[in-house]
């Protein structure tokens, strides 16, 4: 079976999702950051799973109507097969059931992949963060949309 499913983050996920997080970010989330997600009251976060394998994940935070994208992020070898796009339809299904109507974004200037992936999905430019993020630093593009 090659049906890559979509379902809640539990906290018995973190060890597999940390593997995931340390190959994508050069600042990756610790332990404690995804765990108070998990419990967050207003948090959302989902993980891919192909084979009972987790394979990407995404958490998000939602504030009275606006949905915040926190960390997304699909295993190297399992790219390019329409996983953060199925993360994505899946909490943006959540957010319009929370009463969220804007979904909000950040992302280096530099990650083409993710830029395009957000465009692909009707996200459009709303600005720029000077010097968000470290290790590099580097300015973070903000992207909206309306759910
Ligand atoms: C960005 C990331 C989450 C995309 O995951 P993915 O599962 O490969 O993305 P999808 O397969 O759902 O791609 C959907 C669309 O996004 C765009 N896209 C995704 N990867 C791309 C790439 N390497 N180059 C150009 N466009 C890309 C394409 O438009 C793609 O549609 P297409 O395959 O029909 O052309 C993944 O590359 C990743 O984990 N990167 C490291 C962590 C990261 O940057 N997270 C985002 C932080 S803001």
């Amino acid at each position: 079976m090659n049906t890559v499913y979509i379902r809640e983050m539990y906290p018995d996920d973190v060890d597999e999702v940390l593997e995931i997080e340390r190959q994508c970010f050069t600042m990756p989330w610790s332990d404690t950051s995804f765990r108070s997600e998990i419990y967050g009251r207003h948090s959302i976060t989902r993980v891919a799973e192909l084979n009972g394998i987790i394979v990407g994940y995404i958490c998000i935070k939602h504030v009275a109507d606006e949905g915040h994208l926190l960390d997304l992020a699909v295993h190297p070898d399992y790219r390019k097969r329409g996983i953060a796009k199925m993360l994505l339809a899946d909490v943006i299904e959540e957010l319009r059931l929370c009463g969220c109507r804007f979904f909000y974004l950040e992302v280096r200037i530099s990650n083409r992949a993710a830029k395009k992936l957000y465009e692909t999905l009707g996200f459009r430019t709303a600005g720029t963060r000077k010097g968000y993020y470290m290790n590099p630093v580097e300015d973070a593009v903000l992207m909206m949309r309306e759910l």
